[in-house]
């Protein structure tokens, strides 16, 4: 399983490797196609490679990467147990935001990596992962606040370069990511509490076949 998953995952890479849906390729040194545990149960995703990511091939690597391990450290976790991948594959020249065509070209590659990997809670990072889930969300407003959907959360977090360049941001954002654990506890929670019930409902359920006819005498 983790096998297939892994390998299922480096097909993806390769496809985003040969990509040519959009423009970004031109101007980019390397894809970026994510990286991490193909069984992770927290998933991150960002917005798209920076210069530093563009040089290395590897989401979050530059100061917004620092500062994203520092947070997974605030809660015991490292980049190796969680994935984290971008909502566009290939860096957008100066670091301009992703173009909607762009976004919507790449976002085959990142359902993908999300039906393979199958996270119990996808955090994102920033506006542009965010409005994935929460199309008419502000990130100001809903920051922080988890949705419990089919099994998952969905978990909406600052982009990391916005709390490295205001700092007033730092202390929410941190307050959000410690409350991750709790997230993460609740959606398994929610998923055994299914389980449970599935199972009363079958126990429940009249045994298949007609009903046996009630002799007389
Ligand atoms: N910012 C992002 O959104 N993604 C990265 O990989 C790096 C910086």
């Amino acid at each position: 399983m983790t096998h297939d998953r892994a390998a299922a995952l480096a097909a993806i890479a390769e496809q985003v490797r040969a990509c040519r849906l959009c423009r970004l390729y031109e101007r980019a040194t390397r894809p970026v196609p994510g990286a991490g545990s193909p069984q992770a149960e927290i998933m991150f995703i960002g917005e798209g490679p920076g210069y530093h990511e563009d040089q290395q091939g590897l989401p979050f690597v530059g100061r917004s990467g620092e500062y994203l391990n520092y947070l997974l450290k605030l809660i015991g976790l490292t980049r190796d147990v969680v994935f984290i991948a971008n909502v566009v594959k290939h860096r957008p020249p100066d670091n301009r935001d992703p173009f909607p065509d762009e976004i919507l070209a790449c976002k085959p590659y990142l359902d993908q990596q999300i039906a393979i990997i199958d996270p119990l809670v996808i955090v994102t990072l920033g506006r542009f992962s965010m409005a994935r889930y929460f199309p008419n969300g502000k990130i100001s407003q809903i920051h922080g606040q988890p949705r419990y959907d089919d099994g998952r959360a969905y978990y909406p977090l600052f982009h990391p370069a916005a709390a490295l360049r205001a700092p007033e941001l730092r202390r929410d954002m941190e307050a959000d990511i410690r409350r991750l654990p709790e997230v993460l506890a609740e959606v398994k929670r929610r998923r055994a509490a299914g389980q449970n019930q599935a199972q009363r409902d079958s126990i429940d359920e009249p045994p298949a076949g007609p009903p046996k006819q009630l002799s007389l005498f």
